[in-house]
């Protein structure tokens, strides 16, 4: 079995520093071979304006970088972050995912950007990746919060062989709370959805992020849950195994039943 640990932590806005310290005290309690935090962990999220953000943001040898890198090699996990990045005179919305042997993070930048988010970040270029673990004998997809309402996010995902989806999140809406275990179900994948509670106010509007952080089986089945406010750490036991049998029943397997020569016309002209 491979522990995953869901994170759900609230961050201050714009108190980077505040915040790392409260993220490695929860690293420091944590047993597990996975470990996933919400999107934009170590800032906060409801960004307007890129000078404000630019002064958070980092790249892949940052102090936040520098922190989870050191941290994913004394607890010999897998430690997945979202973080604001910036590179090139760009800030990406994008999640770091360190690892047990220390090294470069790899980064994917969030491919759909939600309302407002446009304003200080560019769309992703990475694609989306999957990583693959020897000792854990694991593939492991990345997606973050709002791909969750392109299908074809976790399909990509799926189809490169990941068994488990995780998506660091700061969802504000609830369609995703019945979608999220789609995405399982439609692939045969685990997916992990790592969210933030608490709320954020810019001028007169309030986002209020949902939590509910959740580790859906193969079935969509949600096997451990959090409650929609308050700071906790799930960690749940997944056998990879279980999402590489696609098969449905004894006839009929979802990936080999696919018919991707019909499906050119999703293409819109
Ligand atoms: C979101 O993508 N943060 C809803």
């Amino acid at each position: 079995m491979i522990r995953i640990a869901l994170v759900q932590y609230t961050p201050v806005y714009g108190r980077k520093s505040q915040n790392l310290e409260a993220i490695s005290r929860i690293i420091e309690g944590i047993e597990a071979d996975v470990v996933v935090f919400p999107e934009l962990c170590t800032t906060g999220y409801f960004f307007t304006s890129k000078e404000e953000l630019a002064t958070l943001a980092e790249g892949t040898d940052g102090e936040a970088a520098m922190m989870f890198r050191a941290a994913a090699v004394s607890k010999r996990a897998i430690i997945v972050a979202g973080m604001a990045e910036a590179s090139g005179g760009h800030l990406f919305n994008s999640a770091f995912v360190f690892r047990p042997e220390g090294g470069e993070p790899l980064v994917y930048r969030k491919s759909h950007l939600f309302y407002l988010e446009p304003l200080v970040f560019e769309p992703g270029d990475t694609g989306f990746p999957v990583i693959r673990d020897e000792r854990l004998d694991l593939y492991l997809g990345i997606m973050l919060c709002y791909d969750w309402r392109f299908p074809e996010a976790a399909r990509c995902l799926a189809l490169d062989g990941a068994d488990i989806i995780v998506c660091p999140s700061n969802l504000v809406t609830d369609a995703w709370m019945k979608v999220m275990p789609a995405r399982a179900i439609e692939n045969k994948v685990f997916v992990a959805v790592a969210n933030r509670t608490g709320s954020e106010t810019k001028g007169d509007e309030t986002l209020v992020f949902k939590g509910r952080t959740a580790l859906y089986d193969p079935w969509g089945e949600a096997i451990l849950q959090a409650g929609p406010t308050g700071d906790s750490v799930l960690v749940v036991g997944i056998d990879p195994a279980a999402a590489r049998d696609k098969r449905f029943n004894d006839r009929n397997d979802i990936f080999l039943d696919r018919r991707p020569e019909l499906y050119g016309r999703l293409i819109r002209r």
